[in-house]
């Protein structure tokens, strides 16, 4: 057997390093291929570094082109790459275009298609990341559901039974991974002024969201609402750079008590969002981690294909009214929360990679 680990952006470079890790450590061939969709030193680099992962193998350079191009250009190259490594897997991960590039050329290869995060729906196909899902769970051979409902999700599409496996996300298993290291970092909150649970942290990249001038207004709106409300906590906004891009064109002279950083490594971000009051986010592996780390969160949009978060009542939805955004945040602030444990044990690595290997 040999596995191609195909990854490409920010979020599945932190939830494929604990897959990498337990496949050195059972002594599965593998091997890393970097789709390039995320390029910046702070989306790519910083997380090799920070997660300790082997230099991909195979580096395509696909950033930053139009999707028509960009995924066309991923399919033709891990084509070659998965023919010429005599890949027998292919792992993805989550719901990005290399996830769907890397499962459409292993589709054509007739090489198994591993899917971890499988079955998350948000039921609003308007969502390039929920076409992208569908598509790859209807063409995966194994389905590594991270949770019981991910699991029906995938059997009402008509998924045969003996492909899913509900495992857990690998999300906790990088959180535990880490935690400890990013606790060292707490010199962090000093050098950006922050007081240890006082703060909102804040992050925003959907295109749904930052591309629409009105919703990323809506957005910025209520954090200034609410560090307004508060106004001795503060609110931090990392910034991806879909989103830096968009702040530049509109005019933000209105916005107060906003500080924007750049993204920063995971484990500074760990340190951060552990640290925090209170989350507001649009970011799927966000909502997870604010269950993971016992912080409320708010989630800037309609709809989510993390349900369970809403259902345990740690997390609100609020779409991009500034009102609802600062309600939803003082109504999470206003009572106590239950912290059930969503997305598993920390060990859905071991149990997608003891599959694969059974498989061989
Ligand atoms: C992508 C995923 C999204 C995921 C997010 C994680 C799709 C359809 N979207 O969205 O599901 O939640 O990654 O962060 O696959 N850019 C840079 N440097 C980078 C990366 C991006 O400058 O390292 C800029 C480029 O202008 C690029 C734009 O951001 O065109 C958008 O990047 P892209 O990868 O297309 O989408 P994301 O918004 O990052
Ligand atoms: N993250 C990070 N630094 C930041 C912002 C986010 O390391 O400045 C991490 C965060 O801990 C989470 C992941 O990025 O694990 C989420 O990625 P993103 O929001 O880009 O994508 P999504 O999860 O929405 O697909």
């Amino acid at each position: 057997m040999r596995i191609a680990v195909i990854l490409g952006t920010r979020p599945e470079i932190i939830k494929m390093a604990p897959l990498v890790r337990a496949c050195a450590e059972r002594g599965l061939p593998f091997f890393l291929l970097h789709s390039g969709q995320h390029y910046s030193p702070s989306m790519d680099r910083v997380f090799f570094e920070d997660l300790e992962l082997p230099q991909p193998a195979h580096q395509l350079e696909t950033g930053g082109l139009p999707y028509r191009l960009q995924v066309g250009a991923m399919i033709r190259d891990i084509r070659g790459i998965l023919a010429a490594e005599k890949a027998t897997v292919a792992l993805v991960q989550g719901d990005t275009n290399t996830v769907l590039a890397g499962a459409l050329a292993a589709a054509k290869l007739g090489v198994a298609i591993a899917h971890h995060e499988a079955g998350l729906r948000s039921h609003d196909l308007t969502m390039p990341e929920e076409r992208n899902r569908i598509l790859t769970d209807h063409l995966a051979d194994f389905l590594f559901a991270p949770t019981e409902a991910a699991q029906r999700n995938l059997l009402d599409e008509g998924l045969p039974p003996e492909r899913i496996l509900v495992t857990g996300n690998t999300i906790v298993d990088a959180v535990r991974q880490n935690r400890a290291l990013a606790e060292r970092r707490d010199d962090l909150l000093e050098r950006l002024g922050l007081q240890a649970g006082c703060y909102f942290l804040a992050t925003a990249h959907r295109q749904e969201n930052v591309d629409s001038p009105a919703r990323l207004r809506g957005i910025l709106e209520g954090l200034s609402r609410l560090a307004a409300a508060f106004p001795a906590a503060g609110v931090v906004f990392s910034l991806h750079p879909r989103t830096r891009a968009r702040l530049d064109q509109i005019d933000g002279t209105w916005l107060q008590g906003v500080r924007f950083i750049e993204p920063v490594g995971f484990l500074d971000f760990l340190l951060l969002e552990s640290r925090a009051r209170l989350l507001v986010t649009d970011s799927g592996g966000v909502q997870e981690e604010a269950s993971i780390l016992r912080v409320p969160c708010v989630t800037v949009r309609d709809n989510t294909e993390r349900p369970e978060t809403l259902e345990a009542g740690i997390n609100v939805l609020a779409g991009t009214d500034p009102e609802r955004i600062v309600q939803a945040a003082l109504s999470l602030l206003g009572r106590p929360l239950a912290w059930p444990d969503l997305y598993g044990d920390g060990h859905a690595a071991e149990r997608i990679v003891e599959a694969l290997a059974r498989h061989g």
